[in-house]
């Protein structure tokens, strides 16, 4: 499976061999002495040869956490400690963000705002409660867009004490990788045309680090199968053909069990999507998940393949029940404090035509928010809210570009895009908002601290769509 997006690269083609599927990587737990039960675990940031594509083509060179792409599958139960210490050997400095965990500030791995940037051959500690169960994720946020354009990027899951009853809980990191015709990693980051436009978008697409062929399924049994959208810039909107998945958490946020719009499971950069597939086919049959995000540009991502052995069971499963909610405070709408923010800049012309681009070249089209385009992570808060206190962002996108808008330290709660309440009311920490709509999304800021709120397709974010939300 190859997909193709840059015309200059779609002449190009590698004929993948079949390659399995990587299991989860399984790592030591260790319980500290605390009070809290925890684990701990030691993560080593470093370049590595890994078979991204397979025979008959070479290895590609990755940066990995433990040697591996995506890093260790972190398995956490709620409210436990996680400790890692990151060693870094890589050839810049890093540091590791742990997306929607509400962790405190100095933990945030937020480069000069809440930590110092771990130099090449340094080690850092992070260590923190995981307040909220649900599927999480790890990456750098420093130079984040090569960082994790290269490959660092884990899945975090933190487990309730009360899950979906299923057979089998799989996390699929999806990964996306825009790479040469001898499968080295194109190394043109901080290409302006990219910024400028849907980000850096690759042309290979992998699961849990492979480009994947099969998965293997057994007729009769259910899966929750939770969806990580680890890639830099790529928008995926997956349909699982002859099955009805259902959507039972978003951004590890449980919501009440239902079929996503269109049968089409949209996720962008850094959003999550726990789902629960019933593998309602016949024995020995096939099944297509397919990628129809881009107009155009759809393509079979895997295929769902059953085994001959007889179903698991005659009788189906009574249908999943929302799982029990996580421990955010509900916002007071009625008392909410009503902010507005305008996501601004790229290029002006739709589907990405080079309208608007004049002789003056593009050094001076960066992305902003309400009208500051950041240069860096360390700046003057946007907006400085009162803890305890709730409030409502509206967050409009006055561009011809979609932008996943993430908050660090909180969840919040979408309760209108384009001026209606939506139907969910879902909680979410990354929200993608298509160009020239808003939406309205409510939360208690009771995390104090320097905050980012920034679009996590990073080329984007490096381009300026960033922005700190003091809370104080
Ligand atoms: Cu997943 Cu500010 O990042
Ligand atoms: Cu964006």
């Amino acid at each position: 499976m190859f997909f193709l997006r840059d015309p200059k690269i779609d002449r190009r083609s590698f004929l993948v061999g079949s390659s399995a599927l990587a299991a989860s990587v399984a790592f030591p737990g260790g319980s500290r002495g605390a009070a809290t039960p925890g684990r701990e675990l030691a993560l080593t940031a470093a370049p590595k040869q890994l078979p991204l594509v397979g025979d008959p083509y070479p290895d590609t060179g990755v940066w990995s956490y433990n040697t591996g792409v995506p890093g260790p599958e972190i398995r956490i139960r709620q409210g436990d400690r996680l400790r890692v210490v990151l060693d870094n050997q890589l050839p810049q400095a890093t540091t590791i963000h742990w997306h929607g965990v509400r962790v405190p500030n100095a933990m945030d791995g937020v480069p000069f705002l809440t930590q110092k940037p771990i130099g090449p051959g340094e080690t850092f500690a992070y260590e923190f409660e995981c307040p909220d169960a649900g599927t999480y994720w790890y990456h750098p946020h420093h130079h984040s867009a090569e960082q994790v354009g290269r490959g660092l990027a884990g899945a975090l899951i933190i487990e309730e004490a009360e899950p979906v009853p299923v057979d089998r809980d799989v996390v699929w990191v999806l990964g996306d990788w825009r790479l040469d015709r001898d499968a080295s990693i194109v190394d043109d980051f901080g290409n302006h045309m990219d910024a400028m436009m849907a980000g850096r978008i690759g042309n290979t697409v992998t699961i849990n680090g492979r480009i994947p062929e099969t998965f293997h399924v057994r007729a009769g049994e259910r899966l929750r199968l939770r969806l990580v959208n680890a890639s830099p810039a790529r928008i995926f909107g997956l349909e699982f053909r002859k099955h009805q998945p259902l959507i039972v958490a978003l951004d590890g946020q449980p919501i009440e069990p239902h079929e996503p719009p269109k049968g089409q499971i949209v996720l962008g950069p850094a959003m999550r999507a726990d789902i629960v597939l019933e593998m309602n086919g016949e024995p020995d049959s096939k099944a297509r998940v397919l990628d129809t995000f881009y107009e155009g540009r759809a393509y079979r991502l895997i295929d769902l393949v059953y085994s001959g052995e007889p179903r698991l069971r005659e009788r189906p499963l009574d249908p999943p029940s929302r799982m029990r909610a996580n421990t955010m405070p509900e916002p007071d709408l009625a008392n909410a404090e009503r902010h507005s923010t305008v996501l601004q800049g790229g290029m002006m012309g739709g589907r990405g035509m080079m309208m608007g681009m004049n002789g003056g070249g593009m050094g001076g089209m960066g992305w902003s928010i309400n009208g500051v385009a950041a240069t860096g992570h360390d700046m003057a808060p946007m907006l400085t809210l009162s803890r305890g206190r709730s409030y409502v962002l509206a967050v409009r996108n006055d561009t011809a570009w979609y932008h996943p808008v993430h908050l660090h330290g909180h969840s919040f709660r979408v309760v209108a895009r384009n001026g209606r309440p939506t139907r969910h009311r879902e909680w979410l920490d990354t929200l993608l908002i298509p160009p020239r709509e808003q939406a309205d999304i409510a939360f208690v800021a009771d995390n104090p601290g320097d905050w980012m709120f920034h679009c996590h397709i990073l080329d984007h974010q490096d381009g300026g769509m960033m922005a700190v939300i003091r809370v104080a």
